[in-house]
């Protein structure tokens, strides 16, 4: 896929979109310069671009009270100047360093954007979100030249094994938007969350956290929601569905040295339909994909996992309805069913001892309709992997045929031959060492491929 000249704004004005679910493969028509993906059930995005909200008014923070000293608290400053731009219109923040003593929430916008240009560190230590965007639609919290970011130096916390700081970034029940070319570094815990929200898009984004465990990359639990071309970097979930979510399209990720990407964990009620990740880039991480569970109750169906590289990773392919370091949960389990595996190549760290396909389902709720196909991995340690499967139906490797989807022990099959075709590129700036958790973490400059041999979507707002 060629990168295209798509303007950062991605929708000049609402578009009307058919979509026709005939074939998997079937690429849709461009419509308006943009591409919709199969899995999204209408468009995403903000509905006016930021021009046209620029046009009508913008509240640059620095008229607001703001100072880009690095010391002074931007935080009333952005609310101040939020209220002045709520029902339409941009809120500036310009380049310079600014320094967040307290917490914004900024609640109730209207067509509005809030134009990161600046870098904002946190200075205050109080838990909850930095930056909290609820009740909002039309809405776009970008960076006009790919520099904006957020600092979070959570390494302050992390280095006295202190979790008890905020996340970055969380978004509730905002609708029709989209977050793009910005960093997000160093959270204290969670970098950012989507929850409840719907029709979004999601791109152009490095985040870079400390390699610990509770430092989610981008976690969401939404609708209709386009995620691409995002680099994450730290030890836990790389890009995550959570639940309920339903039509979400996840493409081009670079989990460079990540915990990996993830559904879960699953508990009761789970609720997933329709997703699709595509074009994974995994390196150095717990998992290429896991989806995680313990117990629990409800359904994921209809998921696709495609064209996945991974190296150096523990585990690859990861299904555990037993899983370990979740709390087990009451109900016979969640079924899952019609979840595809299809080309994936590269190579595990050690496939003897963590093989490259586990599928692990719930003896209480055996899942099917589980297909595993161009699958071709092999082991970087040794010379011999294992598969594994447990009560699970479908078509591939250790998955049982038929439709009884009764209960059996784990079957576990080694190999001692390579498969054919499993060799896969590497990414030239695979991260060498993880960034710890005891000193500052660098600002990225946001990536422009993030698999390989594929550019972005969209072209860095920053370049000209
Ligand atoms: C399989 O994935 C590779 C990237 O690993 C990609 O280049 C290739 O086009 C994919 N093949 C198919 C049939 O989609
Ligand atoms: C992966 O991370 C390393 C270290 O942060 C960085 O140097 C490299 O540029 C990243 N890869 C890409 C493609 O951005």
């Amino acid at each position: 896929m060629a990168p295209n000249a798509m303007s950062p704004g991605r929708l000049g004005s609402a578009v009307t979109i058919s979509i026709s679910f005939a074939l998997p493969n079937t690429t849709f028509p461009t419509i308006s310069s943009k591409r919709v993906e199969r899995q999204l059930s209408g468009s995403v995005g903000p509905l006016t671009s930021h021009a046209t909200k620029a046009a009508k008014k913008t509240c640059n923070v620095l008229s607001y009270g703001g100072v880009a000293d690095g010391k002074t608290d931007i935080g009333p400053a952005i609310t101040s100047a939020f209220t002045a731009c709520k029902s339409g219109g941009v809120v500036i923040i310009p380049s310079g360093n600014y320094a967040l003593g307290t917490w914004v929430t900024l609640s109730g916008g209207n067509a509005w954007a809030l134009q990161l240009d600046g870098i904002i560190t946190r200075t205050g230590t109080s838990g909850g979100n930095m930056i909290f965007i609820e009740h909002s639609t039309d809405f776009e919290l970008f960076s006009s030249t790919s520099k904006g970011a957020v600092q979070g130096l959570g390494y302050e916390f992390h280095a006295k094994g202190d979790t008890s700081g905020p996340r970055i970034l969380r978004m509730y029940e905002v609708s029709d938007f989209s977050v793009h070319d910005i960093a997000l570094v160093d959270s204290p815990l969670f970098h950012f969350s989507m929850d409840t929200c719907s029709n979004g898009e999601v791109y152009n984004i490095a985040i870079r956290g400390g390699d610990m465990g509770g430092l989610d990359g981008i976690d969401i639990w939404s609708t209709n929601i386009w995620v691409h071309d995002v680099m994450v970097t730290n030890k836990d979930e790389c890009v995550t569905v959570k639940s309920p979510a339903s039509n979400i399209m996840i493409e081009s990720v670079y989990c460079n040295w990540s915990g990996g990407c993830a559904l879960g964990s699953l508990g009761a009620d789970t609720d997933i339909s329709s997703v699709v990740y595509k074009n994974v880039y995994t390196w150095s991480s717990n998992q290429m994909m896991m989806i995680k569970s313990n117990g629990g109750s409800g359904t994921v169906s209809d998921v696709t996992f495609e064209n996945f590289i991974g190296h150096g990773n523990a585990y690859s392919l990861d299904i555990d309805q037993y899983w370990a370091s979740m709390k087990a949960v009451d109900g016979d389990g969640v079924q899952l069913s019609d979840i595809t595996f299809h080309n994936w190549t590269g190579t595990e760290s050690y496939g003897l001892q963590r093989g490259p396909i586990k599928v692990i389902c719930a003896d209480g709720a055996p899942c099917h309709g589980i297909t595993i196909s161009d699958f071709s991995m092999w082991t970087e340690e040794g010379s011999a992997q294992w598969y594994s499967c447990e009560s699970a139906y479908g078509d591939g490797f250790c998955l049982k045929s038929g439709s009884s989807y009764e209960s059996y022990a784990a079957s576990t099959t080694t190999v001692s031959a390579a498969p054919t075709g499993y060799a896969a590129p590497t990414m030239a700036a695979d991260l060498k060492e993880a960034f710890g958790t005891t000193a500052s973490i660098p600002i990225p400059a946001i990536p422009t491929s993030f698999f390989p041999g594929v550019g972005p979507f969209s072209r860095l707002a920053g370049s000209s």
